[in-house]
């Protein structure tokens, strides 16, 4: 594993996500646990971007509910459900949520009143939404497109591992 992640003080958001793609895979490499890895990621994408909450909701398919996961940041709903919010929207279409505003999101599930916008990624292991990354920012109009497309090849690492992870 890498000692450390970090980028230079001064980089730009785009520079970090270079810095950091050459890196993912090292930081993965040798753990089999889904738990540990994806507590990692959070860690290092909470790290370098400043986000305001950085983590993950996982599908409990017993429930049919999304439930937290591995996270940084401040306390944060346990349990999300179908057709309601941001993250459910993710799960639901399978398709990535760039919300520049939360509060002209229809159903957005607040779990911090600090949240102004946010971008929800849905990870893909054999055809299947199995969770979803989840960035929430205190600035509105801090994600865009270009976030998603930075963030796709993490993402994919992450699903095509998935099912590998104990
Ligand atoms: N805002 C999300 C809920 C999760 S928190 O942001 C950590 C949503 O609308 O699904």
């Amino acid at each position: 594993m890498a000692e450390t992640l970090a980028s230079a003080p001064g980089a730009s958001r785009e520079e970090r996500y270079v810095e950091l793609s050459n890196r993912w895979e090292a930081l993965l490499r040798g753990e089999p646990n889904r738990t540990a890895n994806l507590a990692n990621v959070a860690a290092v994408l909470k790290e370098e971007f400043g986000w305001h909450w950085v983590g993950f909701y996982l599908v409990d398919e017993g429930r049919d509910e999304l439930v937290l996961g591995p996270f940084q940041g401040p306390l944060a709903c346990t349990r999300l459900h179908h057709g309601k919010g941001v993250c459910a929207a993710a799960w639901d279409t399978g398709v990535a949520q760039v919300v520049p505003d939360v509060h002209a999101f229809d159903g957005h599930v607040a779990c911090s009143a600090l949240t102004e916008s946010e971008l929800v990624i849905p990870i893909v292991a054999a055809d299947e939404v199995v969770g979803v990354l989840d960035i929430d920012s205190t600035i509105r109009d801090d994600v865009s497109a270009a976030d998603v497309r930075a963030l796709a090849p993490l993402v994919k690492l992450l699903g095509n591992n998935w099912n590998a992870w104990e």
